[in-house]
C-alpha cells in the first residue's frame, strides 16, 4: 500500500476542504493519507507529498503553512522527495496562486522532484473547486501506485 503526506495550506478552509476530499478519493484508491493541518517537516515520514495549497496577501502562504516553508527553507538537500502541488486562488489578483507556485519552485531548488505541474484552480471560474481537483487526481494516483 502507497503512502503519502497531505499538506494543506488554508486559512478560511477551502483548500482544507479539498485536501480533504482528495484524502478520501486516495483512500479509496489504497492510498494511505497523513493529512497535516498544521504541517511539521518532522512529522512528515513519507517521501511522497501533495501539497494543497491557497494564496494570500500579496502572493504569501496562509499563515498555517509559514512555519513548514521556514523549515524547507533551512533543508540543503530534499532530493529524495517527490511531490505535486494543486493550488486554490483567485485570478484577480496579480499574484494568482503564487504559495503554490512558490512552493513549487522551492522544493524544486532543494532538489525534490515534481510528479505532475502544479494544478492551479481559480474559485472565479470554478464554483466547486474539489470537482477540478478530483478530476485531476486519477494521473497523480497512478503515478505515485505505479513508483
Ligand atoms: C485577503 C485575501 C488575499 C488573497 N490573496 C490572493 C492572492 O494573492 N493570490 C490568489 O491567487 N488568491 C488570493 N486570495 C484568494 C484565496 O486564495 C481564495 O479565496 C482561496 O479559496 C482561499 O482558500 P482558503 O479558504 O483555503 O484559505 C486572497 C483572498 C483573501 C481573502
Amino acid at each position: 500500500m502507497s503512502n503519502l503526506e497531505i499538506i494543506i495550506g488554508s486559512q478560511m478552509g477551502s483548500a482544507e476542504y479539498v485536501a480533504e476530499q482528495l484524502a478520501e478519493d486516495l483512500e479509496s484508491r489504497s492510498i494511505s493519507c497523513n493529512v497535516h493541518e498544521q504541517p511539521d517537516l518532522s512529522n512528515c515520514k513519507s517521501d511522497t507529498w501533495l501539497i494543497v495549497t491557497s494564496t494570500y496577501g500579496a502572493g504569501d502562504y496562509p499563515e498555517n503553512l509559514l512555519p513548514f516553508i521556514s523549515q524547507l527553507q533551512a533543508q540543503t538537500d530534499m532530493s529524495r522527495i517527490r511531490f505535486a502541488v494543486v493550488g486554490i486562488g483567485d485570478s484577480s489578483y496579480d499574484t494568482y496562486n503564487h504559495a503554490a507556485i512558490n512552493g513549487e519552485k522551492l522544493l524544486i531548488e532543494k532538489g525534490a522532484k515534481a510528479l505532475l505541474p502544479t494544478l492551479k484552480i481559480d474559485v472565479l471560474d470554478e464554483a466547486l473547486p474539489e470537482d477540478t481537483a478530483l478530476e485531476w487526481l486519477p494521473e497523480f494516483s497512478e503515478i505515485v501506485t505505479a513508483s
